[in-house]
Formats: structure tokens, C-alpha cells, sequence
């Protein structure tokens, strides 16, 4: 493996093994999706196994099977409608802990399970903190039926949209919820929180990657090389 491939593996372990020390005895616990949560899967099995008693409510197939495998015991929103801490990786990061999710399209899926948490624990390496969002397109999760007017409305809010095409499969990427993905990049994202409300006022469009709505509860943990890094809401400058 490449030494910067290797330094980024061990920032997102060390950010994802640090969450997992959150996590209590009893704790009803959100999983979210990608390579970061990764790690925090893989250290929630060492507790598990070593006596630890949770239940997980997984955030996409992805994690339910890592999960399963993991010998985590799943719940579901339905079962468990309060979660006690929600944990997940992020592709941006801003100084008001206001994130852009979905690379992996399970943000609809996401968001819900971080609406239903206490806390909101989000995993990153040094390399999603940014000074402004939006360098990272938005994806954006889209009823199928409504797809051209759809395309219509977000390219008049000023960005390019573009479907999302799938890598082992021909034609769009499909969500576990049945839906596409188009990725909106925008030239500037003045503020994240009207864009986000704007997105939801569309309708077809089911739910956007932005998370501006959680930040009082946020906690970001930063994997480093050398060290974690762990800056909440009582660290943002108005
Ligand atoms: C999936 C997500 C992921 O949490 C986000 O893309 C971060 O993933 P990774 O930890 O692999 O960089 O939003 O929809």
C-alpha cells in the first residue's frame, strides 16, 4: 500500500476507534455508512465480543452487513425511535460543523438516523475539515419519476447536475431506497442552510447531503496520524 493510502487508512481507524469508546453499555446506537464508520464497526465487534450489550440501527445494506457480520446486534427505527448516539463519516466539513454526506448515497437514510440521535458523533480524517463547503458536489436523492423536472429546477438554482452512474452495473446508481443520486456542484455555497431548505421545497427531491440542522449536537472526531482531534459545538466561532 502507498504511504499516503496508509496514512489515511490510519487517520480514518483512529477517528472511528475513538467513537467507538463512546459508546455505552445499553446505548441504542445510529451506524452510519463508508470507510471511516468502517473502523468504528470493527472496534464495536471487539467490545461487543468482549461483553459490551448495544443495539445498532444500521444506515444503509452496506453497514447492516458489516454489522451482521460484526456480530452486532440490529434494531430499527421502528423499535428504537430515540437513539442514544449516532456515528458517521462526512465528505466536508465546515467551521460551524455543517457537513456535506453521500458519497456513498445513503444519506436519506443518514440523516434520519442523525434526526433520531442525542448526539451526532461524525468521523473524518484531517482532510474533510474545510473553510467553506462545496468543493465536494451535493448529492441529492431523487424519485426516478420525477427525474427531468427534477434536473430542470436544480440546474436553475445554479449548478451543474449530474446523475449519478454506477460502477458494476450499467446506467444510474440506485439507492437502497429505490431512488437516483444526481451530484449538484455548485460554483459557491453562500449559505448551506437556505440551499438545504430549498433542495427539501422541491418536490421529487427526497432528501439532499446537506447537514446544517445538527450542529448543536455534533461532536467531529479528526483522525490524525499522531493524534485525535475532537471539536464540538462549544468550539464554533459565531
Ligand atoms: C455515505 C456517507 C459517508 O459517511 C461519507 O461519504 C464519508 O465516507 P468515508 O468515511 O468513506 O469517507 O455520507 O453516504
Amino acid at each position: 500500500m502507498e504511504k499516503k493510502a496508509e496514512t489515511l487508512t490510519a487517520a480514518k481507524r483512529a477517528a472511528g476507534y475513538r467513537a467507538a469508546e463512546m459508546v455505552e453499555e445499553g446505548m441504542v446506537v445510529g451506524l452510519g455508512t463508508g470507510s471511516t464508520v468502517y473502523f468504528t464497526i470493527e472496534r464495536l465487534s471487539e467490545r461487543v465480543r468482549d461483553g459490551l450489550r448495544i443495539a445498532a440501527i444500521p444506515t444503509s445494506f452496506q453497514t447492516a452487513l458489516r454489522a451482521k457480520e460484526a456480530h452486532i446486534p440490529l434494531t430499527t427505527l421502528d423499535d428504537n425511535p430515540v437513539i442514544d448516539i449516532a456515528i458517521d463519516g462526512a465528505d466536508e466539513v465546515d467551521p460551524k460543523l455543517r457537513l456535506i454526506k453521500g458519497r456513498g448515497a445513503a444519506h436519506l437514510r443518514e440523516k434520519c438516523v442523525a434526526a433520531a440521535a442525542k448526539h451526532f458523533v461524525v468521523v473524518v480524517d484531517e482532510q474533510k475539515m474545510v473553510k467553506k463547503l462545496g468543493v465536494a458536489a451535493v448529492p441529492v436523492e431523487v424519485l426516478p419519476f420525477a427525474i427531468t423536472p427534477v434536473l430542470g429546477q436544480l440546474s436553475g438554482l445554479g449548478c451543474v447536475p449530474i446523475v449519478r452512474e454506477a460502477v458494476k452495473k450499467d446506467g444510474p446508481v440506485i439507492t437502497d431506497n429505490g431512488n437516483f443520486v444526481v451530484d449538484c456542484r455548485f460554483r459557491e455555497i453562500k449559505n448551506p442552510e437556505k440551499l438545504e431548505a430549498v433542495l427539501a421545497s422541491i418536490p421529487g427531491i427526497i432528501e439532499s447531503g446537506l447537514f446544517c440542522g445538527f450542529t448543536k449536537k455534533t461532536t467531529v472526531i479528526i483522525g490524525g496520524l499522531k493524534k485525535v482531534k475532537i471539536i464540538s459545538s462549544a468550539d464554533i466561532v459565531a
